[in-house]
């Protein structure tokens, strides 16, 4: 894969949701590779359906690029992508706040959400592409159904758009360099070891089942496991964390 560092990072006043602009670049502009940023989004789109709510002030991205299905899926990009969002916000805010990485795509700076990740996967042409897209509340948290809050809120140092999104890619290309080179591992350890409600009881919601359990972290699949009061490790490798 190339350096996503170096795709330059387009930056538009208002778009739908960047994710559908990078599904657009790919299928209509034959774009291989983009990255994009709206400073506004008018139909942002969070997981199954969500909307994501996208006022001025705050980054939305998407990263696009070709991958090889056979070495790369949603799963392991979710999760490396989170790690870089983790690892970009860190030195911004300050020390007694406390980072977490909420199964499987959100971040949590004291329980409250600042940001999440939307992987999505297109084919075009017998290629497959991969699209990252990336929403951080930086000045402002839209409320919705959990607790929100953003750097701002968190007395962080606040950056522009353009510059937190250069800082997440650069962090991504590292991630992407050390999972290739090291494997899965390097991603389960460290998501687990950042991982909200880990040992605690934890409630996930699969399609419209509701699970409850003890967080036992993700296990060596990247599946998030659960441990029943009977004491049996059940995996999930789909659905989200509820409150
Ligand atoms: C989630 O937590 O549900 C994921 C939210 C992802 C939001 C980002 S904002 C940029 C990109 N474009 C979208 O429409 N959604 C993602």
């Amino acid at each position: 894969m190339m350096s996503l560092k170096e795709i330059p990072i387009k930056q538009f006043q208002t778009l739908p949701s960047t994710n559908d602009f990078a599904v657009e670049c790919i299928t209509q502009y034959n774009q291989q590779f983009g990255a994009i940023l709206a400073l506004e989004q008018t139909k942002g789109r969070g997981r199954r359906g969500a909307s994501w709510v996208s006022n001025k002030g705050e980054l939305f991205g998407s990263i696009f690029y070709p991958i090889n299905l056979s070495a790369e899926s949603e799963q392991w990009i979710c999760y490396l992508t989170t790690l870089a969002i983790v690892e970009t916000l860190t030195p911004l805010l300050p020390t007694n706040n406390t980072i977490k990485i909420k199964w499987p795509n959100d971040i949590l700076v004291n329980s409250c959400k600042i940001g999440g990740v939307l992987v999505e996967r297109i084919t075009y042409q017998q290629q497959s592409f991969i699209i990252i897209g990336i929403g951080v509340n930086i000045l402002n948290a839209p409320s919705t159904d959990q607790p929100t809050t953003s750097i701002a809120q968190c007395k962080g140092m606040t950056l522009q758009p353009l510059e937190l999104m250069q800082r997440i890619t650069a962090q991504i290309d590292e991630w992407y360099t050390k999972w290739q080179k090291v494997g899965n591992d390097i991603l389960i350890n460290s998501i687990n070891s950042k991982l909200y409600q880990l040992n605690q009881s934890t409630k996930i919601r699969q399609g419209n089942r509701h699970i409850e359990g003890i967080s036992r972290g993700l296990n060596h699949l990247g599946e998030l496991t659960l441990q029943d009061p009977d004491g049996n490790i059940i995996s999930y490798n789909s659905g989200i964390t509820l409150n």
